[in-house]
């Protein structure tokens, strides 16, 4: 049977990329950010797995304002990268596992939540900037894939409550998949950060921290917040922690943390980085 071996949660700010492209890794500014990573990698090489969900926003790049689906799944045997405008040159595709895409579908809908399954989908800076940081090497990269888009751009966003049953959801889902293999779910975005209007750079750092406490042994408290009382606590794309709460849900009521990392400002975000291994 397939097994979440655990997650991680990572901001997936696009000024990362261009820092990995121009390898700014001793950059002083960039140096406390990125030493928060090889302990991660660390953890991807002993637990080796198959498959990472990847739970993110799209930010433009696949769906716009017209039609904002507010769970997505990929069900494509590649992902393409392509150009937002950030001056990061486009990643090669991204391998996918459409098997287990459509296992992931029709359980999540039989368990009343309602996807837009895709079959092409194009996957922005939210998916690719954790890909590589999580696998750098990219010829070794042989993880497959799922991107599992959630609205946190155009209001009504789901709640966190809502956000951490889909989690919930996706756990039992994994769990009923007949193949043998270890799964890796990822929750990028966050922490605070507010990219727009009067309260651009707005940063909290104290709730930021509590965030990080607060979700390994007790995500319900997240959970409970309103989406409004997010965008009030953390910015308005600080709303991306629903991201987070999905990847917790998904791991079940006993985790134990690995690894973390908090580093600010990085262009404007309060950079988090969490590790959590499955009981
Ligand atoms: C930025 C963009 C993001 O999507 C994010 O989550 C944080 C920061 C940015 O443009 O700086
Ligand atoms: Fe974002």
């Amino acid at each position: 049977m397939a097994k979440i071996v655990g997650g991680v949660t990572t901001s997936h700010i696009p000024a990362i990329g261009n820092a990995i492209a121009k390898e700014l890794f001793e950059d002083p500014y960039w140096k406390p950010f990125f030493d928060g990573y090889p302990a991660v990698r660390a953890w991807l090489d002993k637990v080796k797995p198959d498959v990472a969900i990847v739970v993110y926003n799209d930010h433009g790049l696949n769906f716009f304002l017209d039609k904002m689906p507010t769970f997505s799944v990929g069900a494509a045997f590649e992902y393409e990268n392509r150009d937002e405008g950030w001056g990061l040159q486009p990643l090669p595709p991204y391998p996918g596992d459409p098997e287990l895409s459509w296992h992931l579908i029709e359980s999540l809908v039989a368990d009343e939540f309602d996807i837009c399954s895709c079959q092409e989908m194009a996957v922005d800076h939210g998916f690719t900037v954790p890909m590589s940081l999580l696998w750098p090497d990219r010829a070794a990269r042989t993880v497959k894939t799922i991107p599992v888009a959630v609205n946190t751009v155009q209001h009504p966003l789901p709640t966190p409550a809502r956000c951490f049953k889909l989690g919930q959801a996706i756990g039992r889902a994994v769990e009923s998949y007949g193949k043998d293999l270890k799964v890796v779910v990822l929750g990028t975005g966050g922490l605070s950060h507010q990219l727009d209007g009067e309260r651009a750079g707005f940063i909290n750092k104290a709730f930021d921290l509590m965030c990080l406490e607060k979700i390994v042994d007790e995500p319900e408290t997240l959970a409970r917040y309103s989406i409004h009382d997010l965008v009030r606590l953390a910015g308005a794309q600080g709303a991306e922690l629903i991201l987070w709460l999905i990847m917790r849900g998904a791991l079940g009521d006993k985790v134990s943390k690995v690894h973390s990392n908090y580093h600010i400002p990085i262009s404007n975000t309060g950079a988090g980085l969490l590790v959590l291994e499955s009981a």
